[in-house]
């Protein structure tokens, strides 16, 4: 099949989250397994140093009674073709969606903006489209523009849209159709006004990126008020598991580790433990170092962990390692914890992909105490560092980790999300850390568990097929 994804990240260019390991881990797959693949991508400022093929493009079309005009530029990212929609004033800014502070004002039409040029462009092929994927609300308005330009490449062309995260939106007003180019569209009354929903409501099918997460987003309050929708497409939505990239994150071939090592011999993570210690001068102790890597965001358990942690770290000698970057109103309790258990506890605060790597591979376990996670991927990562998740269940944390409770265990699940039962877990991986033997098994499981993208591949063509099939 001939793809087109249309998306906001993609490792290797542009990263803020799991979304930017998503579209490359899937791209790659399904070039693999033969499907000619192309994304494309909004030039932000991080992008006008990328190295760029010698062709690009002009184009024009119209938006909200506007004609506009902008150039692609071309890339190649480990042999997937990227084209890159340019504009300065939308987009050669710093940051992808926000200022650091407060999301752009003009979010709207940039990605309005966006995926208009983005079909423009495909329209222009000289080769048919199948399927155009939209990733998230900033493509879910390119399921609405393809209704009324399936001309050129996009004549047979059906829309999929993955929704990678349901809180995220993108809301308007009624009065800003025409700034949308959609003022001459009748929506239902009832429909609510985010793009999200937009992109819901005109994709031919759409999933989520986990089974758990798809049933979750049937009911309130997961569904961010968009419940009905998902109801009304409940017999073409499924949820399909992301999968992990293992060429780049394996810690018997990872180079930003200082150590390597598997399942067999485990001396090489005790090196990236000490190492990460001394770096960071947390004492050296036989005590558990749980480690997380994390947007800080309410989404990912802040509130539970920073009382949570103020309880566990002053009733034991465990030391807790959190790497992220994100809201204020969680960091400065966080630097709090800092200096209140200066042997205990450590904020790297800072987004930084070796680093990162490091984190994972140093940890005994991963926390990752999310209040609601459409996948995950560190879980998935963590498992094959053979550091144990700690994760709530949610989401795809309950479909990648088993809890010690049942057979096969591969971690530490609880399921309230309350402070007490946070601590409670917390207290479970301490004993099952002095449990020599059981951690041990718990840790070699999970290191043999495999989420590859390769399944999630298979699952997605299915996907596409299905698509096509209905409509004709
Ligand atoms: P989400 O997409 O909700 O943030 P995921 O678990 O799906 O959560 O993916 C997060 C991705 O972002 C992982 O690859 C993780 O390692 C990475 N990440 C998050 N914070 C940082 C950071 N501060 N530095 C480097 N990588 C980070
Ligand atoms: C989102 C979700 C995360 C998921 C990622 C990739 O950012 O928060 O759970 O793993 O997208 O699909």
């Amino acid at each position: 099949m001939r793809l087109a994804f249309i998306c906001s990240e993609f490792e290797g260019l542009l990263k803020t989250g799991g979304l930017a390991d998503a579209t490359r881990g899937l791209a790659t797959a399904l070039q693999q397994a033969g499907h000619q693949v192309q994304v494309i991508l909004p030039r932000y400022g991080a992008l006008y140093g990328v190295e760029q093929t010698a062709d690009w493009q002009s184009l024009y079309f119209d938006l909200g009674h506007q004609t506009y005009g902008c150039a692609v530029r071309h890339t190649v990212v480990d042999g997937i073709k990227v084209a890159l929609i340019e504009h300065h004033q939308f987009f050669q800014r710093p940051r992808p969606y926000d200022d650091g502070e407060q999301p752009y004002p003009d979010n709207l039409q940039r990605f309005a903006f966006f995926c208009k040029a983005a079909l423009a462009y495909l329209q222009t092929q000289p080769e048919s489209i199948d399927i155009v994927h939209g990733h998230d609300w900033q493509s879910a308005l390119a399921a609405c523009y393809l209704k009324e330009m399936q001309l050129g490449a996009l004549a047979q062309s059906k829309f999929v849209l993955t929704v990678h995260n349901a809180a995220y939106q993108q809301g308007f007003g009624r009065e800003q159709l025409g700034l949308l180019g959609l003022d001459h569209w009748h929506l239902p009354a009832e429909l609510p006004t985010t793009l999200l929903a937009l992109g819901l409501w005109q994709a031919d099918s759409i999933n989520t990126v986990s089974p758990g997460y798809r049933d979750e987003l049937l009911t309130e309050p997961a569904a961010n008020g968009l419940a009905e929708l998902y109801q009304q497409k409940q017999n073409r939505f499924v949820g399909i598991l992301n999968g992990c990239d293992y060429s780049r994150w394996d810690p018997s071939t990872d180079l930003s580790l200082p150590a390597r090592y598997d399942g067999s011999d485990l001396s090489g993570k005790a090196l990236c433990k000490a190492e990460l210690r001394r770096q960071t001068q947390l004492p050296d102790s036989n005590a558990p170092l749980f480690v997380s890597v994390s947007r800080i965001t309410g989404q990912k358990g802040f509130t539970l962990l920073i009382p949570a942690l103020q309880q566990f770290l002053s009733n034991t000698d465990a030391q807790v390692l959190l790497m992220g970057t994100g809201e204020q109103q969680f960091i400065q309790p966080l630097r709090g914890l800092e200096q209140q258990f200066p042997q205990q506890f450590r904020l790297l605060e800072g987004f930084d992909e070796p680093l990162s790597h490091q984190v994972e591979a140093a940890g005994d376990f991963f926390l990752m105490p999310s209040l609601f996670e459409p996948c995950g991927l560190n879980q998935i990562y963590s498992l094959r560092y053979g550091t144990v998740p700690l994760v709530r269940a949610t989401g795809g944390l309950k479909d990648t980790v088993t809890d010690l409770s049942e057979r096969g265990a591969t971690g530490v699940v609880f399921e309230e999300p309350t402070v007490a039962a946070l601590v409670e877990a917390l207290s479970i991986a301490s004993a099952l850390y002095r449990n020599k033997r059981r951690y041990r098994s718990v840790q070699q499981r999970g290191m043999a568990q495999v989420f590859d993208w390769q399944q999630a591949a298979i699952a997605y063509q299915a996907l596409y097929a299905q698509t096509i099939a209905n409509a004709e």
